[in-house]
């Protein structure tokens, strides 16, 4: 059966690096996933207060999310952590306490930046929330990617041939990832 995949972005910003990545990922992926973007710029702040009546972009994507079998992050580093809508998102979607959106989904990250590091920092980072959500995180193939200004043509492919191979890398591994029997 194909899995369905969940690809969340931590960029707002309409020409976002990481959208670009995460939408080459999915023209790279197996037929063994679907990946459908699932939107978090609408997500008002999360606030405790309002657990007992929610708003309505927290229900609409609490809801979406039921929906997928696994979870991929494309996310750049904001002060060499994870920007604060796809925090707020994580958030949101793991309440109320015991009814977690991320219980128990496979997942993984990749992180892109135009320094050199990559956004190594928000990529552990996040990583540091799974452990704690119970996202079962691809440890293998890590990606950073660096200089991501510089890999796009303008059709908005990847024409450098290692990047092109390591981003089908990726993506495969994460479809045997989410295909793996987890329960
Ligand atoms: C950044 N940027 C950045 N880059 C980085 O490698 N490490 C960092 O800690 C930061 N910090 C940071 C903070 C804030 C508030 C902004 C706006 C930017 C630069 C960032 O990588 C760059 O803007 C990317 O282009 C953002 O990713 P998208 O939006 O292109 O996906």
């Amino acid at each position: 059966m194909v899995k369905k995949v969940a690809v969340i972005v931590g960029s707002l910003r309409k020409d976002s690096w990481n959208r670009k990545l995460a939408s080459v990922l999915m023209q790279l992926a197996p037929p063994t996933i679907s990946m459908e973007f699932v939107e978090i710029g609408q997500l008002p702040l999360y606030n405790q207060d309002l657990d007992n009546n929610p708003p309505q972009a927290w229900v609409t994507f609490r809801e979406q999310m039921k929906k997928f079998d696994g979870v991929l992050f494309a996310t750049p580093e904001y002060n060499r952590s994870v920007p604060a809508p796809l925090k707020n998102a994580i958030d949101v979607g793991s309440r109320p306490y015991g009814q977690s959106i991320w219980n128990a989904k496979p997942g993984a990250v990749i992180s892109a930046s135009p320094s050199a590091m990559g956004g190594f920092g928000a990529n552990h980072h996040l990583r540091q929330c799974f452990v704690f959500l119970d996202i079962y995180c691809m440890p293998q193939p890590e990606a950073y990617i660096a200089r991501v200004d510089t890999l796009f043509e303008a059709d908005g492919s990847v024409s450098k041939p290692e990047t092109r191979e390591f981003l089908q890398k990726f993506i495969d591994t994460f479809a045997q990832w989410v295909n793996r029997k987890w329960d």
